[in-house]
């Protein structure tokens, strides 16, 4: 069978990521997380005091920067930062905070977008963000747009955080993914957007099996005509 590229976007918090993961472990591929690569450059960023507004300063960081995934058995992947796990410090709100504004620099996208197809040369990969579809493989057999209502998705990410044993306010969750959204819609640089070819996925009122299996199911549907072709 022929291995195929998924690209799942949306905003954040709708459950891209734990389908994403979900749907890689079911078909066997490799899940790209393309959102904690940024967190992981704001973390860089924040630890040694890079001024946002010096392209110089921020070209000279990121040749230092080296992002990497390694399976955990428990809950899918980690991200390690120059060799050194950093998955619990960058889904912290400090990071949470900074990194739609990091995202905008047109200098940190070129690089990432560059390692992330360099990840896909492959195939057989699930990669979630914001312009996976549109930007990094614009040629991706299937493309989702995940959508979701602001309280389903304030709720979702209040828990995920709970579960890291960080308390936070709900309103304040809520604010701060206005505040991404609002930067990531309107940022110049490959802002947030549904490719034309994408399939939309409201998860607002499935269950999250029930999301994954049509996930899945779409995908298998695309497996059998890019093997045929
Ligand atoms: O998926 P996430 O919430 O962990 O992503 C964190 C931020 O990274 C998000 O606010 C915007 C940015 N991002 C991006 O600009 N492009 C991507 N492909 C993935 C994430």
């Amino acid at each position: 069978m022929r291995k195929i590229v998924i690209a799942i976007d949306g905003y954040s918090a709708c459950g891209k990521s734990s389908t994403a993961k979900e749907v890689a472990a079911i078909l066997g591929y490799r899940y790209i997380d393309s959102g904690a690569m940024y967190r992981a450059v704001t973390l860089y960023f924040l630890e040694h005091h890079i001024s946002l507004t010096n392209p110089k300063e921020i070209i000279k960081a990121l040749e230092q920067i080296h992002i990497t995934f390694k399976v955990n058995p428990k809950n899918g992947t980690d991200t390690f930062l120059n060799g050194l796990s950093v998955e619990k410090e960058i889904r912290k709100m400090r990071v949470s905070e900074m990194v739609s504004q990091v995202s905008t620099i047109k200098e940190v996208r070129v690089a990432m977008v560059e390692q992330q197809r360099r990840m896909g040369k492959e195939r057989g990969i699930v990669m979630d963000g914001r312009d996976i579809g549109t930007v990094v493989f614009p040629a991706a057999e299937l493309k989702l747009f995940m959508v979701a209502d602001m309280q389903v998705r304030a709720y979702r990410r209040q828990k995920e955080l709970l579960d890291r044993d960080q308390m936070v306010d709900l309103d304040d969750v809520i604010e701060n993914i206005r505040q991404r959204d609002q930067i990531d819609t309107t940022r110049a640089e490959s802002p947030l957007r549904q490719a034309e070819d994408a399939i939309v996925i409201d998860t607002t009122h499935i269950a999250f099996d029930e999301q994954v299996d049509e996930v899945v199911r779409l995908a298998l549907s695309k497996i059998v005509s890019a093997s045929r072709a």
